[in-house]
């Protein structure tokens, strides 16, 4: 059932080309453009959103995280993204001109289904972006996106975080082209990067032994920061809380830019540092807050793309991901983090699939 596989998460983190190839394939018109037929949308729905909220738990939180970069750019409504806990306890500012986009692999988690709850009452209209046909968050949303992961096994998300990236991008290319508020040169390019990425994928995995060698090197940490600006912010994010998740070793995620504000002094010889740096328009400042910590004494390594010859003059070592589109780089550069986590855990002799204490569905409050 493993497929030959020691365990159902490097199965899965396996797995991706073909799940990310399944979600993008639905998607896709013949002439490049992106189709959602089952969302009966039309230009006109959208004189009725003033903005939008997504809302979730864990890994499908931060690929919401990922998600406001993409509407955002794209679509031009504003967008806030809460965790469910929280907002379902808020006084939330919903109305009937918000749309509400929920994320969740299980579509049973109970916080997740509640928030979206929540937004109805308020009179949002809400879609939901799910792995599970039929489930409880599916049949409470007005609309559904399904990701085509298949069955995912493992406590910790993999496959269906990238999955979940792809048909955010996807959704958000459609919300634009519906809207106009996007031109077709655009979505072509970032369409065809679409159609190349489960090769892409492919690519990343054969960094697989390089990151077992790199877990050697973090098995012995106590805490280990990881960090980036804009989408990498919301990478580092995934990135940490994978490796907390299955190695239960400590890692911290933050904002490069935010680390004088405090965090700096924590920054030693023996906190091992992960940056991710596949933001052009902020990787000069990336290398400068690299720079930072590595004057610190930290061991820093740099996920960039191959053709970055900038990153390794300022980092221990570096994993390089193939050049693509900056939107489309988040889907591979988790992919190192993802292979990180794993390698951390096992050498650990942690039960890497069913990390303690933790449920593959959260249906407890
Ligand atoms: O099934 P969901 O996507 O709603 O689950 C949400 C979180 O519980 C989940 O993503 C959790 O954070 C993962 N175990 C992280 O790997």
């Amino acid at each position: 059932e493993k497929g030959g596989y020691p365990h159902f998460m490097l199965k899965e983190i396996f797995e991706q080309p073909k799940a990310v190839r399944d979600t993008v394939q639905i998607h896709l018109n013949k002439d490049g453009s992106v189709t959602f037929p089952d969302l009966g949308w039309t230009k006109e729905c959208f004189e009725n959103i003033d903005n939008i909220l997504i809302t979730a738990c864990g890994t499908a939180y931060h690929a919401g995280l990922v998600a406001k970069h993409y509407i955002e750019r794209f679509v031009k409504i504003p967008v806030s993204v809460e965790i469910a806990s929280e907002y379902r306890y808020s006084k939330p500012l919903t109305t009937n001109r918000t749309l509400c986009i929920v994320v969740s692999q299980s579509g049973e988690t109970i916080d997740t289904l509640e928030a979206l709850k929540e937004a109805k009452k308020h009179g949002a209209k809400s879609l939901a972006v799910t792995n599970s046909i039929g489930s409880s968050i599916a049949r409470e949303a007005d609309h559904v996106v399904y990701t085509l992961a298949g069955p995912e096994i493992a406590v910790a998300s993999t496959k269906a975080y990238t999955t979940q990236l792809v048909a955010l991008l996807m959704l958000a290319l459609y919300m634009a082209q519906l809207r106009g508020t996007i031109s077709m040169d655009l979505i072509h390019k970032i369409t065809d990067g679409l159609k190349d990425l489960p090769k892409q994928i492919e690519k990343v995995l054969k960094e697989k032994d390089h990151m077992a060698e790199v877990a050697d090197r973090l098995i012995k940490a106590h805490d280990i920061f990881y960090l980036g600006r804009s989408i990498d912010y919301a990478i580092a994010m995934e990135g940490a809380l994978k490796l907390k998740e299955v190695s239960y070793i400590h890692a911290e995620s933050y904002a490069a830019g935010e680390l004088k504000h405090g965090t700096l002094a924590l920054i030693t010889a023996d906190t091992p540092v992960i940056a991710v740096a596949t933001q052009d328009a902020v990787s000069s400042k990336m290398y400068s807050n690299i720079q930072e910590v590595k004057a610190r004494g930290a061991e820093v390594l740099g996920i960039g793309y191959e053709d970055d010859k900038e990153l390794g003059k300022y980092t221990t070592e570096t994993v390089r991901i193939p050049r693509v589109d900056f939107f489309i780089a988040p889907i591979l550069s988790v992919i190192p983090m993802q292979l990180l986590a794993y390698y951390t855990s096992v050498k650990r002799g942690n039960d890497v699939d069913k990390p303690r204490n933790l449920a593959k569905s959260v249906t407890v409050e």
